[in-house]
């Protein structure tokens, strides 16, 4: 099987090592050189730490490097058998790659979207193939998070969905729930209003950042606090979803706080701009 990635930053890099790993081979389309170069270089950094840290083997290792190849051109897609989408939370730009996608890759081939915001039916209206264009929803670091919300559009067929759970689920050995093409999907729905109310608390000066993460960590049980997971989110793509929130249901509790705004303004974007609510240089 062989699968296109259109994307390899932080979400796109991470399905790309997932699927190698699998025994996918797996094209990884960047927008230049540089960035190709770097989703390159992210993964076999993911993959030596793999081998480190006992959960790989050299030989694994070296097998999934073998399957991975970069390109710049979308048109190295053609004879794939799917492809996963996972480049910025743009709408314009992610419905701009589904027209070019469904032009490349032969009818047979399903095409997935990682987005965690745009409805799966927008992108679907641009291909020829409605019924062959679903959502698979990847959770960060996706190495380690074995869930994929698996999202159905009005007009994803019966087939394309069974073909994509068994990608996701036997093939990649990933659980696997359904989501209706809702904003948020099921996680987010929940997660990100969540996230913005701690946003708002720090914002208001109710509570220090460290107070509030503790809190939730030591009181809740949660394995990070809510605004060093939004770091680890980064603070655009948790901007662009609780607008698109907000947008569907206009509930309160997804309107983005302003400091949520200024940050994402001057590029304080959490783990991978280096700085968020956090600093994550050292
Ligand atoms: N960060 C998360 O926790 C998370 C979780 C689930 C889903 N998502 C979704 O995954 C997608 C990617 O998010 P990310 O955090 O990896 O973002 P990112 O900014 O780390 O990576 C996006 C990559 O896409 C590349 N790119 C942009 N336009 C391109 C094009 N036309 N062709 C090829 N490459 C292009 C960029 O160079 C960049 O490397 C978004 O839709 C986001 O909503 C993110």
């Amino acid at each position: 099987m062989r699968v296109g990635i259109v994307g390899g930053g932080l979400m796109g890099s991470g399905i790309a090592e997932v699927c190698a790993r699998s025994g996918v081979d797996v094209t990884v389309v960047e927008a230049d050189d540089a960035r190709a170069e770097h989703a390159q270089a992210a993964i076999a950094h993911s993959l030596a730490r793999g081998v480190k840290s006992g959960k790989l083997d050299e030989a694994a290792r070296e097998h999934a490097l073998e399957r991975l190849a970069f390109t710049t051109r979308l048109d190295d897609l053609a004879g794939a058998d799917a492809a996963i989408e996972a480049i910025v939370e743009h709408e314009g730009a992610k419905r701009a790659l589904f027209h070019d996608l469904d032009r490349i890759l032969p009818d047979a081939a399903f095409l997935a979207s990682n987005t965690s915001s745009v409805p799966i039916m927008k992108l679907a209206a641009e291909t020829s193939r409605p019924q062959r264009v679903l959502g698979l929803h990847f959770f960060n670091p996706v190495p380690v998070l074995p869930l994929v919300e698996v999202v159905r559009s009005i007009m994803t067929s019966e087939e394309a969905l069974a073909e994509a759970k068994a990608f996701a689920g036997e093939r990649l050995g990933k659980t696997c729930i359904d989501s209706q093409d809702r904003a948020g999907f099921v996680v987010n729905a929940l997660l990100v209003p969540y996230i913005l109310s701690a946003v708002r608390m720090f914002e208001s000066g109710f509570a220090s950042k460290e107070d509030i993460d503790q809190g939730m960590v030591l009181g809740c049980a949660h394995p990070m606090g809510p605004l060093a997971l939004a770091d680890l989110v980064g603070l655009d793509t948790l901007l662009a979803v609780s607008e698109s929130l907000y947008e569907e249901f206009r509930d309160p509790s997804s309107v983005a706080p302003a400091l949520l705004n200024r940050m994402v303004e001057a590029g304080l974007l959490g783990r991978k701009s280096g700085r968020g609510f956090y600093d994550h240089t050292g």
